[in-house]
């Protein structure tokens, strides 16, 4: 396959297009900034990736890069874990809806047209909820900011499905890898100093970072998918197990919780993010067949540190 992505430089996105070059496909990184992509897939290691520099918002001779794509995934967005300022709550929808927006404006004006769009989304879709469980089914349960910025992202790209392409939705989960969120959990667990964040009763609706790029592409090759799948493990936890799972994975104690307001004090709005959770289960992506390489937390936290 020749493969274009968006937000191809970042957490999910490197290790997509490296899993992708490994498979023997080709991709076309769409990347805001051409010399710093670059340096992320230089040009000996990754002889099968074509940096392709972009405005995501002005279309332009980028576009013709489609041209040829047998898919297209489309992850770009501005970081979630920031300070939300009235002015970065903007920057988070433009640059996630405006963006898919003019992706699929390019997707509808290339001939031949790629067949497929995968579009990331997140499972602050749901709302969030101690209690609740949701699928791919369920509605919003409250439409605070995050739920209604998954819910006018998902339309965007649903607009790729009148100019002829099959959507694929991931409504992806917290990514459990080298960096993202373990990332931020792991320096004070290595010094001892690991623990639940908030009440630890939140629920922590996780996927390992290899399962979501295997995800990805059985979502470029397999027709059958078309629409909402989470893109989550089958078995979800609570912030209070997984972080004691990280501490057995680094043999280091969970015992030091970190309290609600340093994360309201660091984080602001954005401390929802950590601080409440929802159980979300994959049950249209488990309908399909899909093999989980780490459906429990212990074993996907033991392969990444160690
Ligand atoms: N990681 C998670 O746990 C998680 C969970 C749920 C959903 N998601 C979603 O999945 C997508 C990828 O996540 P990630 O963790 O890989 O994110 P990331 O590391 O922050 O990378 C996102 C990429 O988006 C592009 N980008 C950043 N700011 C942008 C802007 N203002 N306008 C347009 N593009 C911008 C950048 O690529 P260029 O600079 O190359 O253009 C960046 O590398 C995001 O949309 C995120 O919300 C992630």
């Amino acid at each position: 396959m020749k493969v274009a992505i968006t937000g191809g430089t970042g957490f999910i996105g490197r290790y997509l297009v490296q899993r992708l070059q490994q498979d023997g496909h080709t991709v076309v990184v769409l990347a805001r900034n051409g010399p710093k992509a670059q340096q992320c897939f230089p040009e000996v290691a990754f002889p099968q990736v074509e940096i392709v520099p972009y405005t995501p918002l002005v279309l332009g001779d980028w576009q013709q890069s489609l041209q040829g794509c047998d898919g297209v995934v489309n992850l770009a967005g501005a970081p979630i874990a920031e300070r939300w300022t009235p002015a970065y709550k903007r920057l988070l929808c433009e640059s996630r809806i405006a963006t898919t927006h003019a992706l699929v404006a390019a997707i509808a004006a290339t001939n031949p047209q790629p067949p497929v769009m995968v579009s990331a989304s997140a499972i602050g879709y749901y709302g969030t909820s101690e209690t609740a469980e949701f699928n791919e089914t369920s509605t919003p349960i409250a439409t605070d900011f995050l739920s209604q910025l998954c819910q006018d992202w998902e339309a965007a790209a649903k607009a790729v499905e009148t100019a002829g392409a099959r959507l694929v939705i991931t409504r992806i989960g917290i990514v459990l890898g080298n960096g993202g969120a373990l990332g931020r959990m792991l320096p004070p667990f290595r010094m001892f100093a690991g623990g639940p964040i908030g009440s630890g009763r939140q629920w922590f609706s996780w996927i390992a970072l290899e399962d979501l790029a295997s995800l990805f592409i059985k979502a470029l090759t397999d027709p059958q998918m078309q629409g909402v799948y989470n893109a989550t493990a089958p078995h979800p936890v609570t912030m209070a197990t997984a972080c004691e799972a990280l501490g057995q994975a680094l043999n280091r104690p969970s015992w030091l919780p970190v309290p609600d307001f340093v994360i309201e004090t660091l984080l602001g709005d954005a401390s929802v993010v950590v601080l409440k959770g929802q159980k979300v289960l994959p049950k249209r992506t488990q309908a399909t067949g899909f093999t989980y390489q780490y459906p429990q937390v212990t074993e996907a936290m033991k392969a990444i540190v160690t």
